[in-house]
């Protein structure tokens, strides 16, 4: 089939270089010229397990092209999937301008029947926005007959495993009300569902709130354990014990049940932010959704509360080594990552930070150019020569077993402050590193 994906970032780069992987020929249409330039010279703008291949291979075949030519992208696929950014205004609500731009876009050029697939995140009720634009241009065009259909497909990808899961979605949620666009969905997505149908077929508005309550729903099982964590600090509990204990209960399962610093990211803060306005909009207070916002805020700075508990208020001389600055493992995205709060109120207090990340360094660099007193390191093993503490912020797989005799022996102090739960307590003990998790106070066996 012909395709046209609408923004080539996270999900439109990695759901085109997929849907060219089944044999669809896709055209990747992106206003930034700077990623198409890259992409048209083989270059990946992200960081993601597999995508160069997949987008290398794919290129080469011809069935995957990168432009910024709009017209001739409208003109390329019958269905034209939007999949620009939705950045939360400053009211909290998802910004619609970029769906938009993309909608009347596709109003301005097309001249045959089209499928405007929302893959972007958009609140209930974008659909219908969309198509009242693509209806308004055409009507300026003297189009009005030219016919078309908007549907909600909203993306379950998640970054460090994007491509793992787009080839194989756990569900492929489809809000779609008109029968010629339904047919080429399900043949679209018949590939990737080769055991099992996985197509959950719905209303436009339900497929819009299913994205949003996915999220809110694991953005609340965070914000859940973290404050968990924090009384377990106060009871003398270890909370990774505790999510062992519930974990193994199938009602609650094991899935987004860690303590942590905080979830971040370009979809949990900006999403639960969208539907608590949402909520607004339609008189209701979402009250749970919250307060999982503000504990979220709140733990953001538990790491740099630890250090002051420890060094006292003013870190001032102190110097704290940072392993992980991306918001999660297996990517560069720095978006509302918690790492900059951790630096920034370490910065605040007047210490400095030597930080390492495997992917992140220099996306971690732009964003927090400007700032004085932060050092990226090029490993891990330099991050942590002649600071005080370790702090670790992101759960890299290479941070899970480190050389703890090498931490000892850098740092000043064998102290580390865990913000992602990574070490066993009674072993840190063992090995004389003082040490810190987040809701690990529960007195050790001997
Ligand atoms: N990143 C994720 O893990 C993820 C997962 C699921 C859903 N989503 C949702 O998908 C959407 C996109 O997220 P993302 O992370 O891929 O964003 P992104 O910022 O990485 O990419 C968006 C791209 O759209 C381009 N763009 C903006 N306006 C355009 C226009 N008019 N025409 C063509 N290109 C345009 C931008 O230049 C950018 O390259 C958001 O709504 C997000 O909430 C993201």
């Amino acid at each position: 089939m012909k395709v046209t994906v609408v923004g080539t970032g996270y999900v439109g780069l990695v759901t085109g270089a997929c849907l060219a992987e089944m044999g669809n020929h896709v055209v990747c249409l992106d206003v930034d010229e700077a990623k198409i330039r890259l992409l048209n010279e083989g270059g990946i703008p992200i960081h993601e397990p597999g995508l160069e291949a997949l987008v290398q291979r794919n290129a080469a075949a011809g069935r995957l092209q990168f432009t910024t030519d709009v017209a001739a992208a409208v003109a390329h696929g019958t269905l034209q999937f939007i999949g620009v950014g939705t950045p939360p205004d400053e009211d909290g609500s998802a910004d619609l301008q970029y769906v938009l731009a993309a909608a009347t876009n596709i109003g301005r050029h097309m001249t045959d029947y089209k499928v405007i697939v929302d893959k972007s995140t958009v609140p209930v009720g974008t659909a219908d926005k969309v198509r009242a634009r693509v209806r308004a241009v055409l009507d300026e065009r003297g189009l009005s007959d030219l016919g078309f259909a908007v549907v909600s497909n909203p993306e379950f990808l998640k970054e460090g495993a994007a491509v793992e899961d787009c080839m194989r979605p756990d569900r492929i949620i489809l809000g779609a009300d008109d029968e010629r666009a339904i047919l080429l969905m399900r043949a679209l997505y018949t590939p990737f569902m080769r055991n099992h149908d996985r197509l959950h077929l719905m209303d436009v508005r339900s497929a819009e709130f299913t994205k949003y309550a996915a999220n809110a729903m694991l953005a609340t099982r965070i914000s859940f354990m973290n404050e968990l964590a924090r009384l377990a600090d106060r009871v003398g509990a270890d909370i990774e014990m505790v999510r062992r204990g519930i974990g193994s209960d199938p009602r609650i399962g094991t899935h987004f049940l860690y303590a942590g610093t905080g979830y971040g990211g370009s979809c949990f803060p900006k999403d639960v932010k969208a539907l608590i306005h949402t909520g607004r909009e339609n008189e209701l207070d979402l009250e749970i959704l919250r307060a999982v916002e503000s504990v979220n805020e709140r733990q953001k700075h538990t790491l740099v509360d630890k250090a002051v508990a420890r060094f006292g208020e003013s870190l001032s001389g102190r110097t704290f080594a940072l392993w992980g600055l991306a918001f999660k493992p297996n990517t560069d995205d720095m978006r509302e990552a918690p790492s900059r709060v951790i630096v920034a109120d370490l910065l605040a207090r007047g210490a400095r930070v030597q930080a390492y990340d495997p992917a992140a360094g220099d996306e971690a660099r732009r964003v927090m150019q400007g700032m004085q007193g932060i050092a990226f390191c090029a490993t891990p093993h330099e991050a942590l020569l002649g600071a005080d503490a370790l702090l670790v912020v992101t759960e890299w797989k290479e941070f899970r077993n480190p050389d703890f005799e090498f931490i000892k022996a850098s740092l000043k102090q064998p102290l580390i402050l865990d913000g992602r739960n990574l070490y066993d307590p009674v072993l840190m003990r063992a090995l004389g590193i003082e040490y810190q998790g987040v809701g690990r106070a529960a007195p050790l066996r001997d």
